[in-house]
């Protein structure tokens, strides 16, 4: 007989089984809970909680494990390119030689924008972070491609996936050219696709464009590590919205909003700006450790900590090493880099965070990775976004496939019980 929870509740004895994943996870079915019991859990933050079944990733945040799709962070980000990671993630296998190129050929049929979309970004002042500009273009994508996905037919749900990623990166181009004020630029078709991607954002109107194969491969190593990370807070929302049968892009739109907050994909921005505000106020480390921990200073060191590794996070490892590589090929020396290196020697000596299990996470050296690229600080969760892309459609594809029903939390009520309406002559 396969594992239960026995819960005991007013004298009743209630079996709810236990699922197992392929690397013996185990968790607790309460889908009959409520209709058997009449009680429901609560969970603030979904410490605990479960919201699906997937075959997408797997971390293991003791052991710093990451996966995808059962190949290793650390080989994928040595020897596969973004383009095979995205359809990896999507698809579920590495994609032979014919697949790759068709599928690259497909997203190149599919790279133009509709030009009434430039009208949209000229709207936008300057000033406008970034990440609120490439989630309103996201958005606006759905008015020149309203056709709604037939999530029951793969070529349908085939084009869908290929127009996003071929369209999306042209508005992270867009979203960084209008902040520089350059004019808005095409891809090239002979170009790879991160190359690509390259040369729509940083062409200059007055020069040929030419790749950089450490720029390109240290962008390549950085998105393949943003690709995805299961259910984390944009993924969820992506997950969350697409359940009430909104579009893909709408959902995507979605995500990125919520993968713009300082405690999620916005801890990249967050990084720098405090790396940059030590090295300003004449970077005492020392000062900003004892801020960090000081429970009544809203200051936390930013790029540690994680909610799922307590041990580290794999990601941080491969960007620490790529971090001094691309600097070093470049020939750049930031003394920025020497703050962080050690911050985090500090940190990992001080019981406060030793004790806590906080270590650097992704976000923590990818911002000198993309200072040292050239990508304005502003920009750095625009590009997490492209990395995250092919993670949310792969989230978002099982999830329709799965026929997963709506999301739809429930909550322990604490307010007020019924009172009777006062006239306001009388409050
Ligand atoms: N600096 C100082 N103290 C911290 C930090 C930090 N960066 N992170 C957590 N703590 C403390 C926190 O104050 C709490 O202390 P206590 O137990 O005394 O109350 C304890 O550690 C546990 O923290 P928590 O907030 O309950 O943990 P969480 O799992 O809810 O939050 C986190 C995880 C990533 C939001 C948090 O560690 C954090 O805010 N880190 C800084 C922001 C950051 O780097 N985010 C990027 C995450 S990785 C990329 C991504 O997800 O997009």
């Amino acid at each position: 007989m396969s594992d239960k929870v026995t819960l005991e509740f007013k004298g009743n004895k209630y079996d709810f089984p236990i699922v197992e994943g392929t690397e013996k996870e185990q968790a607790i079915d309460i889908k009959t809970l409520r209709s058997a019991t009449g009680l429901t859990t609560i969970d603030p933050g979904y410490k605990n909680t479960g919201s699906c079944e997937s075959a997408i990733t797997f971390l293991d945040g003791e052991k710093g494990i990451l996966r995808y799709r059962g190949y290793s962070i650390e080989e994928l980000a040595e020897k596969a390119d973004f383009l095979e990671v995205a359809y990896l993630l999507i698809f579920g296998e590495l994609p032979n030689k014919d697949q790759l190129a068709k599928f690259h050929s497909d997203i190149k049929k599919e790279s133009h924008v509709d030009e009434e979309m430039k009208k949209i970004l000229d709207g936008f002042p300057k000033s406008a972070h970034p990440m609120g500009v490439l989630s309103s273009l996201t958005s606006a994508l759905i008015a020149f491609n309203p056709s709604s996905v037939n999530v029951t037919s793969e070529n349908d749900m085939y084009h869908a996936i290929v127009r996003i990623l071929a369209k999306f990166p042209v508005l992270v181009a867009w979203t960084l050219r209008k902040k520089k004020g350059l004019p808005l630029d095409y891809g090239d078709d002979s170009l790879g696709y991160v190359e690509n991607i390259h040369k729509m954002m940083f062409k200059r109107p007055s020069e040929d464009y030419k790749s950089n194969k450490i720029v390109i491969d240290a962008l390549d190593k950085l998105l393949i590590l943003h690709a995805d990370h299961e259910q984390n807070c944009s993924t969820s929302t992506v997950r969350i919205v697409g359940s009430s049968h909104a579009g893909l892009f709408a959902s995507l739109s979605a995500g990125i909003s919520a993968l713009w907050g300082p405690l999620h994909g916005g801890a990249n921005q967050a990084v720098l700006e405090m790396l940059e505000a030590i090295e300003a106020d004449g970077g005492d480390t020392k000062k900003y450790m004892a801020k960090a921990k000081d429970k009544n200073d809203p200051f936390r060191l930013m790029g540690f900590g994680h909610r799922v590794y307590k041990n580290f996070d794999p990601r941080a490892k491969i960007i620490k090493v790529a971090a001094d590589e691309v600097l070093n090929d470049l020939g750049i020396d930031d003394p920025i880099l020497d703050i962080a290196k050690g911050l985090e020697k500090e940190a990992l000596e001080d019981p406060y965070f030793v004790d806590r299990k906080l270590y650097p996470n992704v976000d923590f050296y990818s911002g000198i990775i993309y200072r040292a690229l050239g990508i304005p600080t502003e920009m750095f969760t625009v590009m997490f976004a492209l990395g995250r892309l092919p993670g949310w459609i792969a989230q978002w594809r099982e999830m329709r496939l799965n026929n997963e029903p709506i999301g739809r939390p429930r909550q322990v009520y604490v307010g007020e019980n019924h009172r009777s309406f006062v006239d306001v002559n009388k409050r």
